[in-house]
């Protein structure tokens, strides 16, 4: 696997049909689901970690974000990646930046209205590493299932070409979404974190016995959050037939969501 630091680096190094997984590092489980199905989909798989401040507000976590160079290197090995690409802040926003990309729509409710900036941050730093990069395929969790529809909004708007990949969230055996976030949670944190995945399973299930009003649905999803102390809810949405959460577990902010179509 070869490692590239530098963006002129990474540009000549791109090659047709590769796949592309693009990461904060840190990996998991999910993240390593991700790297598998881009190299067993396409001749070469590049990943990126960069942990990219512009999608952080100053009051976020992004200089406690966790971070393990070494262990993410030996992760992506194993997983088959050709490329791990590693730009610094420095590289991907020299001194005189100031071109950013943003959505009109999909970025007003759910992380939008609560992280303002946010997906802001995120689409340039996609966008960027789209255009170094130059991936036919590029692979996104479902966990974030606002960043997948901006990100597959803002392709089809800028004619990027490339398709866009979202993969099911992989989950520890209790149910809770995997999440470079989860390494904040104290062990007594980390037991009432559960209490996401639960309440969404629990929508599913009334859903299957037959409740179709989403309203009621999101209402019961709230009203089973609530039973946790440690637990404070920051929205339950919904876009279409997905209710999306975002739950505080101590100043930790998880997100989760499920399809509860078929
Ligand atoms: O999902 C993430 O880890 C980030 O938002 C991404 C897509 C790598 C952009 O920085």
């Amino acid at each position: 696997m070869k490692i590239i630091k530098t963006v002129s680096e990474m540009i000549s190094s791109g090659s047709p049909g590769m796949g592309f997984v693009p990461t904060m590092g840190y990996l998991h489980e999910g993240h390593l689901s991700l790297i598998r199905r881009s190299v067993s989909e396409n001749e070469k798989t590049a990943v990126s970690i960069f942990v990219n401040p512009v999608q952080f507000a100053p009051d976020e976590d992004f200089l406690t974000y966790p971070r393990n160079l070494e262990r993410d290197i030996s992760l992506c090995e194993q997983a088959g990646a050709d490329i791990l690409f590693t730009p610094d802040a420095d590289e991907m926003y020299p001194e005189g930046f100031q071109t950013y990309v943003d959505l009109t729509e999909l970025t007003k409710g759910l992380c939008g209205q609560s992280r303002p900036g946010h997906f802001k941050g995120v689409c340039t730093a996609v966008a960027k590493l789209f255009n170094i990069i130059r991936p036919e395929s590029a692979y996104f969790g479902q966990k974030d299932i606002q960043q997948l529809a901006v990100v597959r909004q803002m392709t089809a708007d800028l004619n990027f070409g490339i398709r866009i990949v979202g993969c099911p969230t992989v989950r520890e055996p209790d149910g809770l979404a995997m999440s470079s976030r989860n390494a904040y949670l104290s062990p007594e944190q980390r037991k009432a974190a559960v209490i996401l995945s639960q309440s969404l399973q629990y929508a599913k299930q009334l859903h299957e016995n037959g409740e179709n009003d989403i309203n009621i649905l999101k209402n019961a999803v709230t009203k089973r959050l609530e039973t946790e102390p440690l637990a404070k809810i920051d929205y339950v949405s919904n876009i279409e037939d997905v209710i999306a959460i975002a739950v505080f577990i101590g100043k930790t902010r998880l997100i989760d969501n499920i399809c509860i179509g078929s």
